[in-house]
C-alpha cells in the first residue's frame, strides 16, 4: 500500500519510523511518502495562505500549492483522497478497514483557520477524528496512518493480535490482565486461570457487552448480537453477574 500525505510540517511525521509502522515499511507492506507542499508555492515568498474572503480572523490555506503538489503526486487521479477536517464524517475502525483495502491512499493535512473550501473538488471525502479541533490535520493523519497500517496482512508480529480487539462487531474489547495475579490485593478474575475455555468465552463475551453498555451505550444499537448475548445483556441490565 502506499500512503501519500501534503502538509506543512513534514518533521511531525519522524515519529512514523517507529514500532509497527517502521516495520511494516521494513517489510515492504507500506510505503509512506510525505511531501512538504509549500514547495509548490509559485509566489516568491513561498506562501500558501490568504486573507478569508469576506473578513474574519485567521489565514486560509490557498489552493494552488496543494492542488499542484497533489497533482504531482504519481497515480493521484486513482487514488483515494482524503482531507482532514473537523467537519469531516467522524472516523471509526470500519473506515480503517475501509482505507486498509486500498492500494493507494493520500492524506492532507490544514492548517491554520484550513484550506479553502473548494478543496472539496480535489478530494473524495473529509474526515474528522472527532469532535474537538486541533491547530493542523497532522495528528489525525498519523492516526488515520497508524489505524491502517496496523491492518494491513503481516503488519502485526505474532505479540499483536487483531482477531479480537475493540469495536469489532461493534464491542468494546474485554478485559486483560497478565501477571503476577495479584498486585497490590487486586486480583485477575478466578474464572481467567480455571483453565475451562468455555468458561472462560462466556465471561470474556459477558464483560464486552457489560462494558459497551455501561461505557458506550450508542454501540450496542449497532452490534451483531446472538441470543446468548441478548440472555447476558438481561442480567446487565439487572444488575447480576454471570
Ligand atoms: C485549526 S483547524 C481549522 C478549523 C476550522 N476553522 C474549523 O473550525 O472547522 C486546522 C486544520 O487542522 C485539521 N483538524 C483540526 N481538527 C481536526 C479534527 N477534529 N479532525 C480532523 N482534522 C482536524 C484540519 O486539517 C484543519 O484544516
Amino acid at each position: 500500500m502506499i500512503i501519500d500525505v501534503l502538509t506543512l510540517f513534514p518533521e511531525m511525521f519522524a515519529a512514523l519510523n517507529s514500532s509497527i509502522i517502521k516495520r511494516a515499511f521494513e517489510k515492504g507492506i507500506v510505503k509512506i511518502r510525505i511531501h512538504n507542499f509549500r514547495d509548490y508555492s509559485k509566489k516568491n515568498s513561498r506562501q500558501v495562505d490568504d486573507y478569508s474572503y469576506g473578513g474574519g480572523a485567521g489565514m486560509i490555506q490557498s489552493l494552488q500549492a496543494i492542488v499542484d503538489c497533489l497533482r504531482s503526486i504519481p497515480g493521484y487521479e486513482t487514488a483515494h483522497k482524503i482531507l482532514t477536517a473537523p467537519v469531516g464524517k467522524v472516523y471509526q475502525q470500519s473506515k480503517a478497514v475501509e482505507f486498509s483495502k486500498l492500494d493507494h491512499l493520500i492524506i492532507l493535512c490544514g492548517h491554520y483557520e484550513g484550506i479553502d473550501d473548494r478543496i472539496e473538488n480535489f478530494v473524495d471525502e473529509e474526515i474528522s477524528v472527532g469532535d474537538y479541533v486541533l491547530s493542523g490535520g497532522e495528528i489525525p493523519a498519523f492516526a488515520i496512518i497508524d489505524s491502517v497500517v496496523r491492518l494491513l496482512p503481516g503488519a502485526l508480529g505474532n505479540e499483536e493480535s487483531i482477531d479480537i480487539e475493540s469495536f469489532d462487531g461493534q464491542l468494546l474489547e474485554y478485559p486483560q490482565y497478565t501477571r503476577p495475579e495479584v498486585f497490590e490485593g487486586h486480583k485477575v478474575p478466578k474464572v481467567l486461570i480455571s483453565g475451562d475455555h468455555e468458561k472462560v468465552r462466556k465471561f470474556r463475551r459477558f464483560q464486552s457487552l457489560e462494558r459497551t453498555y455501561r461505557r458506550r451505550p450508542d454501540l450496542l444499537a449497532k452490534a451483531e448480537l446472538t441470543a446468548e448475548d441478548l440472555k447476558f445483556l438481561e442480567k446487565i441490565k439487572r444488575g447480576e453477574r454471570l
